[in-house]
């Protein structure tokens, strides 16, 4: 059974267009059944209409605390009956009680090699320190930003001339092909966390 999925975003929504691409293959083990956006113009929101899956916009505008705001996502992802949750440019730092209570099901991409870079201005950042390579991350949240266990991560070469839109670019790229295949390993139940850990069943590898 294919594993009912919801992805968070907040921005244009390239992430969520390569998960919704790659969970149209029949054998592919989540479907993208939900998008959740905290804002009602996020270019994202067009991608999951295009491709016929409900969205839902909860603005944190309208709630007065964290606590509330992760409660409407909450209450929206169990009414949908969703069993893992994708985190695609959601630029929204969650409460603690939510992260616990998705823990193992929830999986965040970042444009950096973490534990580097985390939070916002990221590529500013990887070019303020003048690291040669950068990359991405696919990993487990189970800490409010940008943290914990890596399920994957791909790296590119950082140039001499580059800005940060044209880090992004060349980081994104690999967000669109790292993300699907990182997403497939959970689903397919081949990469768990266990005891704060990502385990790769098929290598007995373990990852902090
Ligand atoms: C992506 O680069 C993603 O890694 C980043 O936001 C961008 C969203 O683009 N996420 C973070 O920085 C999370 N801390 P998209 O909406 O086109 O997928």
């Amino acid at each position: 059974m294919r594993l009912r999925t919801a992805v968070l975003i907040s921005g244009r929504g390239r992430n969520l267009n390569a998960l919704v691409e790659a969970a149209r293959a029949p054998d592919y083990p989540a479907e993208i059944v939900l998008v959740i956006s905290n804002k009602a113009d996020a270019g994202g929101l067009a991608i999951a209409e295009r491709a016929c899956i409900p969205t839902n916009v909860i603005s944190n505008k309208a709630y007065s605390s964290r606590e509330d705001f992760d409660a409407a996502i909450d209450a929206a992802l169990r009414e949908a009956d969703v069993s893992l949750v994708c985190e695609a440019g959601f630029m929204r730092i969650h409460s603690e009680w939510f992260v616990e209570r998705w823990e193992g099901r929830i999986l965040n991409v970042h444009p950096s090699l973490l534990p580097a870079f985390p939070g916002i201005r990221v590529h500013e950042q990887a070019l303020a320190a003048g690291v040669k390579i950068s990359g991405c991350t696919v990993h487990f949240l189970t800490h409010a930003l940008d943290s914990g266990p890596i399920i994957a991560q791909a790296a590119v070469p950082v140039l001499p001339d580059d800005t940060p839109e044209t880090l992004a670019a060349r980081v994104l790229t690999e967000e669109l092909k790292v993300y699907p295949a990182a997403l497939k390993r959970v689903a397919d139940g081949r990469v768990k966390l266990e005891n704060g850990r990502a385990v790769f069943q098929e290598q007995s590898e373990t990852h902090a």
